[in-house]
């Protein structure tokens, strides 16, 4: 073989291995459905897998939400966990697509958890209940979609109940949401007179037929809205009233822009009722045909495309593994660029270890077993004995850092006490672990090794406690502590910092990352705090450009 044939080889080699993981690429959409607790997210992900064949029976996604019942229930809690594991990621296969559907915690204790998830998306789905409308943890997923304009489609669900009217259900998703809004489908009435929707987008009618013991969905295709089998299908009165509607919407929405759901401006909406699994095959199938393939991703070193040759991912979650007797834990990696390879040496950024993987495992549901290779948009376990931290990105060839995985300032706070001195190291290693984890933020004191824990839920402490003395064998109680806020702080002027943490030295902490962080007692404190010192920087969440330390 001379040299040119060894090149042409080479070059053809190389773009068999492009093509291939472009077509992979092209084939998923890697998404997260977020909701207000009951507005029917484990109902819609239920029948979605249904759809996927990843699950055979209703009923076999269990809800892990923890009820406010079983808030002192600790086996509750563990059973939770358990139910996370298992239900994290669920990857399914849909009409020549790979689906990876990532659950997010609805207790709004554990929002943190999701913040973190919605890092790896690529989209979302929301779910809105018709009957209550748009509601307060919604509000505060849509923030953290919004940040990073992801796209959002807006299902709302329950239209076989007596709900809202439509238009103002639009209204308030614009104005609680802060997000336009174009309905691809609409309703012909709701509750005990609801009678299916009409597909816009795709201009066929899809009937409600209730009172069998299977709702089934009808789906009839009408290629002109004025054709007279509308009065037929659903009476003279709805048939007008569905004209009117359908008529006042494309004169004020127009066709969708698609682009405009891409940059994360508008949200196409669909309606529905997912417990009679009507609207959901329209919605999965619109939510195919809009949402994007795996997405470029900042980094501290510019954007990374998923069709850049070299693999590189993150970490977005971490789970501490069920059995008491291991410590080991599992790290959940998206995989941004690229190809994974089981048994291949990646860096790892933060601690410049070269790491590989024996037994990588998908999520897959028809085969949740070890994976040989991964592709941008996946997201795959790694058993980990702790040298993973939340946000640790995972390269081949040049290195750089994954942005957009902040932590937000907590908001409630609690000094953890050792009860138990002969267990100290026990507690330290635990409360560590537990942190990298992400179950809460520690915030320890330079001098005396004074360590506050923040949290978002009450909820969360109690967590904790409990992990710590089963899993740790250590013992501490929470005392209460008045904090408002904890800031991260930075200055281009070294010696203002140093002063600023002299006068505050109180309230001077170090998050886990060594970061310099002000633990602020009142709004009022921490006004007079960046009047007094304007040259100091506050930063609400722990991202933030340059990293200072005094
Ligand atoms: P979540 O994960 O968002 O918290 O909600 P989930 O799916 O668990 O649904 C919350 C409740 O709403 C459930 O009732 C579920 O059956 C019901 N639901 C979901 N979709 C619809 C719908 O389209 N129409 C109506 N009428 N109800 C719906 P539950 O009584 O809390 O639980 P279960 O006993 O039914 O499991």
């Amino acid at each position: 073989m001379n040299f040119t044939e060894v090149y042409y080889l080479n070059t053809n080699r190389k773009k068999y291995i492009m093509s291939t993981i472009q077509e992979e690429i092209a084939k998923r959409k890697t998404f997260g459905i977020i909701s207000h607790p009951d507005a029917g997210k484990t109902t819609l992900t239920e029948k979605f897998l249904l759809y996927g064949g990843a699950i055979q029976t209703a009923g076999a996604v269990k809800s892990n939400k923890i009820k406010k019942s079983a808030t002192s229930d600790f086996m509750e809690i563990e059973r939770q966990r358990g139910i996370s594991v298992a239900t994290s990621v669920m990857s399914f296969e849909y009409d020549g697509n790979l689906v990876n559907l990532l659950d997010t915690p609805g207790h709004k204790d554990f929002a943190e958890d999701t913040y973190r998830t919605l890092t790896a998306v690529d989209s979302v789905i929301l779910v809105v209940d018709c009957v209550k409308g748009v509601e307060e943890q919604t509000q505060k997923l849509m923030e953290v979609c919004r940040m990073r304009s992801t796209p959002v489609i807006v299902f709302i669900n329950k239209m076989d109940r007596e709900g809202k009217d439509p238009f103002d259900l639009l209204d308030e998703i614009e104005e609680k949401l802060k997000i336009k809004v174009h309905p691809l489908s609409w309703p012909i009435n709701m509750g005990s007179l609801f009678k299916g929707v009409y597909n816009i987008h795709k201009k066929s009618l899809n009937l409600f037929r209730a009172g069998s013991q299977r709702v089934e969905e009808e789906v009839v295709s009408i290629s002109d809205i004025n054709d007279a089998i509308l009065e037929k299908q659903v009476g003279e009165q709805d048939a007008r009233r569905l004209r009117d509607d359908v008529e006042l919407i494309e004169g004020v929405y127009g066709p969708l822009d698609k682009n405009t759901y891409l940059e994360g401006t508008i949200a196409p909406v669909f309606f529905g009722s997912a417990i009679n699994n009507f609207g959901v095959k329209e919605l999965l199938e619109s939510f195919l045909e809009l949402a994007p393939t795996p997405r470029s991703r900042p980094t501290d070193h510019g954007e990374i495309q998923p069709t850049d040759k070299n693999f590189s991912g993150f970490i977005f979650k971490i789970h501490a593994n069920l059995d008491p007797k291991h410590r080991d834990r599992i790290a959940f990696l998206r995989v941004c660029s690229g190809k994974f390879e089981r048994n291949k040496f990646f860096h790892q950024v933060r601690t410049n270890k070269n790491m590989r993987f024996s037994s990588p495992f998908s999520f897959l549901a028809s085969a949740k077993n070890i994976v040989d290779e991964a592709f941008p948009g996946d997201v795959i376990g790694l058993y980990d004995t702790g040298n993973f931290k939340i946000g640790d990105t995972l390269t081949e060839g040049k290195d750089f850092n994954f942005q957009g995985i902040p932590s937000f300032s907590p908001e409630l706070f609690k000094e953890l006490v050792n009860t138990d001195p002969m267990k100290t190291k026990q507690l330290e290693k635990g409360i560590q672990q537990l942190t990298d984890e992400g179950v809460a933020q520690l915030f320890t004191h330079e001098m005396g090794n004074k360590k506050i824990v923040g949290v978002v839920g009450d909820l969360q402490f109690e967590v904790i406690q409990y992990r710590l003395q089963h899993e740790y064998k250590a013992s501490c109680m929470f005392q209460p502590i008045s904090l408002y806020k904890a800031c991260w702080i930075t200055s281009d002027d070294k010696a203002k910092l140093t002063e600023f943490c002299r006068v505050k030295y109180q309230y001077i902490y170090k998050d886990k990352d060594e970061n310099i962080v002000f633990l602020a007692e009142s709004a009022w404190v921490l006004k007079v705090a960046q009047d007094n010192f304007p040259e100091i920087e506050f930063h609400f969440t722990s991202e933030f450009k340059t990293k200072q330390k005094v």
